[in-house]
């Protein structure tokens, strides 16, 4: 038994194959580009570990896609191979189309090519489970209540439109051809090997090099934050034990506006790596605000926690912590992705900003 996992090299992926590999046995297929965002450093722990079998190349190369399938028959696919960052998609939405959209599109029609084969025991044991945001619903107002898996998708970025769009081929797949789909939306995740183009983790970095800490528009934009473990145990749980065709929201109940998001960082910064220069605040920059900012996401993860019984197990304290901590202990990591085209993108995205 093996399965596949796409987009493994990445942030969300990574901690998902070094999580599944120390709790259970059965091998695993990274299917990865590595683009800008993969990174083969964040598995380094499992050199030599035949258990983990690395393939580069494109969810969109069916060519390679059929020969996987054909060679591996994994009994599982988890999808996470994506362009994930909202700014990014602003800057240049095209790639967001070509792999969360056509990509995933031509992933979905290889394992159907794949699935239609199958002996009937191992299509009934079959799953793919795609991975997707709570970014899909669009944006709420203070006081709204929290997105459930019955909101209508209203999606604001490229980014979000891109995976609204893949999150509705993977339901026509299920709907039209009875594949065996599950799909997952959870809300913004942080922790180890996080590339530091994402809030918590450009923070942390910006602080240890003395560079301001830019916050968009007012600060009140607020996030639902999860600890990247309790993620990967919650797509792990709906793997298992899913209803078919179903979507879970994950989420951790931790809503805060990023204002309060950085402070906290800049306060464990103080704590674990004291500035002589004076507290890390000082470094708070307001800078213009992303177009069309969605105000804020909130998650209501009752379904998941009521059908399977999952719940995140680090509360916001003890994952920040971690999640600092991790970074200052891994700076060689960090400098080693903090490469040219990171510099690039920091002129791009920060450069016109300037301070509010
Ligand atoms: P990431 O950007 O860190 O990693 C994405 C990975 O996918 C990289 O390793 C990249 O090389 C790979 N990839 C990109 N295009 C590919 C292609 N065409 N073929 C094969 N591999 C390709 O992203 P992440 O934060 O780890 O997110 C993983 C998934 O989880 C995404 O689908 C994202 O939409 C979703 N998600 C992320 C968050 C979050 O807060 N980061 C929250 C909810 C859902
Ligand atoms: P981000 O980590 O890009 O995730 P997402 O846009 O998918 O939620 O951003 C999280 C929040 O932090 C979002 O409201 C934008 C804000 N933000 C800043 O204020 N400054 C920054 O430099 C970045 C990268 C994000």
């Amino acid at each position: 038994m093996v399965i596949l996992v796409t987009g493994g090299a990445g942030f969300i992926g990574a901690n998902f194959i070094l999580d599944w590999l120390r709790v259970n046995d059965e091998p695993v297929l990274n299917l990865d580009k590595l683009t800008y965002a993969g990174n083969l450093e964040n598995l380094t722990s499992l050199t030599g570990d035949a258990r983990h079998v690395f393939v580069q190349g494109d969810i969109g190369d069916r060519v390679l896609l059929d020969k996987l399938l054909a060679e591996h028959r994994p009994r599982a696919i988890v999808n996470f191979a994506a362009e994930s960052h909202v700014d990014r998609s602003i800057h240049g939405p095209e790639d967001f189309i070509q792999t969360n959209v056509v990509g995933t599109f031509h992933l979905l029609e290889a394992v159907r090519g794949h699935w239609t084969n199958l002996p009937d025991d191992e299509k009934a044991a079959f799953r793919f489970l795609h991975v997707s945001t709570d970014e899909v619903y669009g944006s709420l107002e203070v006081g709204d209540a929290p997105f459930t898996e019955s909101t209508p998708f209203s999606p604001n970025s490229p980014y979000s439109a891109s995976k609204a769009s893949s999150d509705h081929l993977v339901r026509a797949y299920h709907h039209t051809y009875g594949l065996p789909m599950l799909t997952t939306n959870c809300s913004n995740n942080y922790g180890p090997h996080q590339f530091p183009e994402k809030l918590i983790p450009l923070m942390i970095l910006n602080a240890t090099r003395g560079k301001p800490l830019p916050i968009y528009g007012d600060g009140m934009n607020v996030r639902d934050w999860l600890y990247v473990t309790d993620h990967c145990s919650a797509i792990r749980t709906v793997l298992q034990n899913g209803r078919l065709g179903e979507t879970y929201n994950i989420g951790g109940w931790n809503e805060m506006p990023n204002i309060e998001i950085v402070k906290t960082v800049c306060a464990l910064l103080d704590e674990m790596r004291p500035d002589a220069a004076g507290p890390y605040t000082r470094l708070l920059t307001y800078v213009t605000d992303r177009p069309g900012h969605d105000r804020r996401y909130a998650m209501d993860a009752s379904k998941i926690h009521q059908e399977l019984g999952w719940k995140p197990a680090e509360t916001f304290e003890t994952g920040i912590r971690k999640t600092v901590r991790w970074y200052l202990d891994n700076m060689q990591w960090v400098e080693n992705v903090a490469s040219g085209e990171y510099r690039k993108w920091l002129d791009t995205n920060y450069a016109e900003r300037g301070a509010q």
